[in-house]
């Protein structure tokens, strides 16, 4: 007997922090999506709230190519995930490609953060998304010069991830038992002393 997905995001929640953004615990990457579309109101909030990012020079570089299910643009980005994401990601009603500009609008010179600013955006997008009571789960397993083919993305736009985005189905619906495994494994991050440091090498002393 697997777990429930209300069992799941029980134990998928990071353990409470007082002051910590609620959202920011409970937010995680299903891979079962259940069969319900986005509705489309909620879909518009979630590039509204992807849009109030910040970014180097505010150039805001990112851009989302957004695709529902049975849809040109879906099946387009469907087609260049890897074998293992496109198992479970293609259950999921959108899927979103993010791309990012990779020359300041201003005056042509390189944005070498334009990739860090979509991934700034992306993560709004996704706590967004489950501010919404929506799964989101991002890939980089894609092949991105399929990717800029079939979608048409020109040389000056930087592939970043695509993103898989519905409704949370229930574990035991997945595929096989290593991605049930997965889908009801506790999530982990590395201890804060491993990764703030006051010296490089030397742990930051928080409270
Ligand atoms: C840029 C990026 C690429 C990722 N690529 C994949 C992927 O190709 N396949 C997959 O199943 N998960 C992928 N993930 C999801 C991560 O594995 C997941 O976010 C991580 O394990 C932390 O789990 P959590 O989001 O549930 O907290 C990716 C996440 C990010 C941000």
């Amino acid at each position: 007997m697997t777990l429930s997905s209300i069992e799941v995001n029980g134990l998928k929640q990071a353990p409470a922090v007082e002051g910590v953004l609620p959202v920011v615990l409970h937010r995680w990457s299903p891979r079962s999506f259940d069969g319900r579309d986005v509705n489309p109101a909620d879909l518009r909030k979630v590039f509204e709230a992807a849009r109030w990012a910040p970014s180097s020079y505010n150039e805001q570089p990112w851009r989302f190519i957004v695709g529902l299910r049975n849809s040109d643009t879906y099946n387009k980005i469907a087609s260049t995930l890897v074998a293992f994401n496109k198992a479970w990601a293609t259950k999921a009603p959108v899927l979103i490609l993010g791309v990012a500009k990779t020359k300041f609008s201003h005056n042509g010179a390189p944005n070498h953060y334009a990739l860090y600013d979509l991934g700034a955006a992306a993560s709004v997008l996704v706590l967004q998304a489950a501010t919404l009571g929506l799964a989101a789960h991002q890939m980089g397993g894609f092949d991105q010069e399929a990717a800029r083919k079939v979608l048409g993305i020109p040389g000056d736009y930087a592939i970043g991830s695509v993103t898989a985005l519905g409704y949370q189905g229930e574990p035991a619906a997945l595929a096989d038992e290593h991605l049930i495994a997965n889908e009801t494994a506790p999530r982990t991050r590395k201890p804060l002393n491993e990764i703030v440091m006051a010296a490089w090498g030397e742990s930051a002393e928080l409270a």
